[in-house]
């Protein structure tokens, strides 16, 4: 007993990692180890004999199992301290500087326009992107037959087969806010929608995803005057100078009469400035709401009139911030929202303020 002692415990000091310790056990300890075998020739001994090697065998196991136990703990000690001495890292060497993210063009000039009205008392309102074409088209005086409808280029979305309804689309404007405006707070009303619009097109100017500001102004007695007005105030507080506007004659179903109104720039050296020169630049469409439009929001257009307007919003940031492609909006190319991109902390500039 003596010699199985000293042999396990000299193993046992000399093992060098976890693997072999355990094997040590199995020999020694396990089910059919050393000296689980002598535990079990004790069935054959005489009482007097197994009174003494009873004992005997008990402690020289709880011994080894000790010692297994404590290699064990300082093993894994000996690991930790192998790991601190490798591993180390130098905790004075400065931290890597993260790059600050920055605000969209877009997100830019859409709180602009919202700060710019909303200092004219227009409140901002908002409607679903994946709109019901009776609010697309219908509701603004585009019934199923117009050119319009054909000509916006319209996604739709799907419907299963037997169904006869006709799909809802993604919105081509922010009209149809007008009407779910209407619907929801009546006459008088005064709000901006700005949102997402889609069509189907692409090239330099025009992506299947755009951005509009809808206006829609309607009480006892709004007149064109009032409505332009508003915009050369709108440009002129946008573009940090006074921008004068001009209306033409247009069509559209929803207003009677349509104008699309211009303003003023010059063009230079293949680049543009708003607010000076003699050249024009279309940048939105306009007139007084049609008696329909009213009647199909609800609101009495005997009692009530009102003007309306839609306007790109991507095309005014281009115009403002110089950015020459519309599609590079919309690319995500991080070097081109470094450079254009506003720090986060901006606040809208809206040079010039308001002349009232
Ligand atoms: N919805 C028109 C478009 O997307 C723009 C527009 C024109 C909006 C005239 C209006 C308006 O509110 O009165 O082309």
């Amino acid at each position: 007993m003596d010699s199985l002692r000293d042999k396990y415990i000299d193993l046992i000091a000399a093992a060098s990692d976890e693997a072999t310790l355990e094997e040590l056990r199995v020999q020694a300890v396990g089910k059919k180890g050393e000296i689980s075998l002598e535990m079990r020739s004790l069935g054959k001994m005489s009482p007097e004999e197994r009174q003494i090697m009873g004992p005997k065998l008990n402690a020289l196991k709880d011994e080894i199992n000790s010692a297994l136990a404590a290699k064990k703990v300082a093993l894994a000690d000996a690991a930790l301290n192998d790991r601190l001495a490798a591993e180390w890292l130098d905790v004075t060497l400065p931290g890597r500087g993260r790059r600050q993210g920055s605000i969209h063009p877009v997100s830019q000039v859409w709180e602009e326009c919202t700060a710019i009205f909303a200092d004219m008392g227009f409140a901002v309102a908002e409607g679903p992107q994946i709109e019901q074409d009776w609010y697309n088209f219908d509701a603004l005086n585009i019934p199923g037959h117009h050119p319009a409808r054909a000509e916006m280029d319209t996604f739709y979305m799907h419907r299963a087969e037997d169904d006869e309804r006709p799909p809802h689309v993604l919105r081509t404007h922010t009209s149809p806010v007008q009407i779910r405006s209407m619907e929801q707070h009546g006459a008088p009303l005064r709000i901006i929608c700005p949102g997402r619009v889609y069509r189907a097109d692409y090239d330099q100017t025009h992506t299947p995803m755009f951005h509009q500001v809808e206006g829609l102004a309607i009480d006892k007695n709004i007149s064109m005057a009032n409505l332009k007005w508003v915009l050369e105030e709108f440009f002129s507080a946008y573009f940090g100078t006074q921008v004068k506007t001009r209306f033409r004659a247009s069509h559209f179903p929803f207003t009677e009469p349509s104008a699309e109104v211009d303003i003023q720039c010059q063009w230079k050296d293949g680049s543009v400035t708003v607010g000076e020169g003699d050249d024009w630049l279309e940048v939105l469409g306009s007139g007084m709401v049609h008696p329909k439009v009213l009647e199909a929001g609800g609101i009495d257009p005997s009692q009530w009139q009102g003007f309306a307007f839609g306007m790109g919003i991507d095309r005014i940031a281009m115009l403002k911030y110089g950015i020459p492609d519309l599609r590079a909006f919309f690319d995500s190319d991080l070097r081109w929202l470094r450079n254009y991109g506003f720090a986060a902390l901006d606040v809208p500039t809206i040079r010039g303020g308001l002349s009232r």
